[in-house]
């Protein structure tokens, strides 16, 4: 007879995500909150992140999301079934589910350079997986990975496998969500998309147990299963989708800043076509963030190693303009303070890829910043979210300031990288009065009202508005 311990083994189901980032955290804490009858493990090998979460019942956490720590707090005061450990090994060993929601950063040598997924801490976890498990596990991809990772992973684990009596089931099961808002898109998901093998009854009972974590909260009709490629295809195909549209608009941004249009009317015109829609079409400085480009470029890699040249080059396509708008927006910073950088003093408004993240993963603030250094212009920066230290560690010279008037105070110019909401909030009239004339604004998030700063006196130049001058005549 099995012991009373024994007993609760078999009853709780034991849910365990191996990488406590942005989407091991934010996904499991929603998961342990809506499911108080699985036990949830998120390990990680980083003991510093690991204790940070271990500290959410004090209100902070490493990586900052709205309302995290409260979904986190809610998981372990009610349930008591959220955990954070760096011991990956035991967490494998008490598990019957297994996600992996490890870094796949694009790779910075060798083969695919610059466009392949850098898959070794995948492999890593993978091996450690067929080393420690000793009974059946179902094995979950909730990473971003190329397509046709699950057939790898599989030949890793059976042939790696210690116990070789222990099966695997590979589970393709994608996130969407996006940070800052990461919270409501996991607790209100448009889709949830579970990949697995179709063909098989094993196969077919693991999708329906990954299927039936979701369906504690997402209403069935929003469970999407699918064979495993396409699964991993279509989060690929989401995000190229999705940076397709920003740099479509931001194409037709430059058009504007030479002929004259007005890009912020082109979106609202575009967005009341249905067909269209009305999101994702705000132009900006570029687009940043740790999944976009890294997701367009697997893309190129995917489609260079099945010979489609010209797919590789639709995809290139989005990142070149990407590239281009970031190059455009800074070279336009310089050219419009008459092509002189040197000693000025310029106020950078926002560190972040977006609002709403402290993260600074390939946000546009990096690359803009670079060529006003280049330019030996004296750069303050100020964002409300990000550590002095994350940005010293890219930019030691910058001066990175606690209160903005300090950034302001005496500048040239003012630099908008970051959509914060209180950048809008401030009385520019104010700050008009303690710049250096003329008082220069660089939009890059198309925040402010351009006439009322016009009118207050500032040099206004924004995305996709030729709001500096008179508009150029095409002969
Ligand atoms: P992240 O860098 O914030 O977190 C990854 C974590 O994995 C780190 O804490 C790291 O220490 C840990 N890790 C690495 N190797 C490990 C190992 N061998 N064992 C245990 N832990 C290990 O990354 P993230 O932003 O959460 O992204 C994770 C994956 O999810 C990526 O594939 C990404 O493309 C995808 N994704 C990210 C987002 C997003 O908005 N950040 C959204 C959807 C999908
Ligand atoms: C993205 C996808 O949205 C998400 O579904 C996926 O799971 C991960 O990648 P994320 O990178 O967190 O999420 O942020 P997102 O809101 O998509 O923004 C990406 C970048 O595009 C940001 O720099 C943002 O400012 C920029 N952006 C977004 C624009 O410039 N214009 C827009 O209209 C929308």
């Amino acid at each position: 007879m099995a012991t009373q311990q024994q007993q609760e083994d078999i009853s709780v189901s034991v849910v365990v995500c191996i990488g406590a980032g942005y989407v091991g955290a934010c996904t499991f804490a929603v998961i342990a909150s809506h499911c108080p009858e699985y036990k949830v493990i998120v390990c990680d090998i980083d003991e510093k992140r690991i204790a940070g979460w271990n500290r959410a019942h004090d209100g902070t956490v490493p990586l900052f999301e709205p309302g995290l720590v409260e979904t986190i707090q809610r998981a372990k005061n009610e349930n008591d079934n959220l955990f954070f450990t760096h011991d990956v090994k035991g967490a494998i060993k008490e598990s019957s589910i297994i996600f992996i929601a490890v870094n796949t950063p694009t790779k910075t040598f060798g083969r695919g350079a610059g466009s392949a997924f850098d898959m070794s801490s995948w492999e890593a976890v993978s091996r450690t997986i067929a080393a420690e498990a000793d009974s059946n596990k179902i094995i979950v991809e909730k990473s971003t990975v190329p397509v046709r990772t699950a057939e790898k992973v599989l030949q890793i684990l059976n042939s790696a496998k210690k116990n070789k009596s222990v099966e695997f089931q590979i589970i393709s099961n994608p996130e969407f969500l996006a940070e800052g808002s990461a919270m409501r898109d996991l607790e209100s998901p448009d889709r949830v998309l579970v990949g697995g093998d179709q063909d098989t009854p094993a196969g077919r009972a693991a999708v329906q147990e990954i299927c039936d974590i979701y369906a504690h909260w997402v209403p069935q009709q929003k469970i999407i299963t699918t064979n495993m490629w396409t699964s991993e295809l279509a989060k690929l195909a989401s995000n190229a989708f999705l940076a397709q549209r920003i740099s479509s608009i931001n194409a037709i941004s430059a058009i504007c800043e030479e002929c004259g249009g007005n890009v912020e009317d082109i979106s609202r015109v575009l967005g009341m076509d249905d067909r269209i829609g009305n999101k994702y079409l705000k132009a900006s400085a570029g687009f940043g963030g740790s999944c976009l480009k890294k997701d367009v470029m697997a893309l190129v890699y995917i489609s260079e190693s099945y010979q489609l040249h010209q797919v590789a080059d639709f995809f290139r396509g989005i990142v070149a303009i990407n590239e281009f708008q970031k190059k455009r927006f800074a070279t336009r910073i310089v050219e419009s303070m008459y092509g002189n950088a040197r000693g000025k003093k310029i106020a950078v408004l926002g560190f972040s890829f977006k609002k709403d993240t402290g993260d600074i993963r390939e946000s546009c603030a990096i690359e803009i910043i670079q060529v006003l250094l280049n330019e030996n212009a004296d750069i303050f920066v100020f964002d409300p979210k990000v550590s002095k230290e994350e940005i010293l560690g890219v930019f030691p010279t910058v001066t990175v300031v606690d209160d903005v008037t300090e950034a302001y105070t005496g500048a040239d110019a003012l630099v908008i990288i970051t959509e914060w909401d209180i950048f809008k909030t401030y009385d520019y009239a104010a700050i008009f009065e303690v710049m250096r004339k003329p008082a220069f604004i660089f939009d890059g998030r198309n925040i402010l009202d351009n006439a009322k700063l016009t009118q207050l006196g500032f040099s206004v130049h924004s995305i996709g508005m030729r709001t500096w001058d008179e508009p150029k005549i095409l002969l």
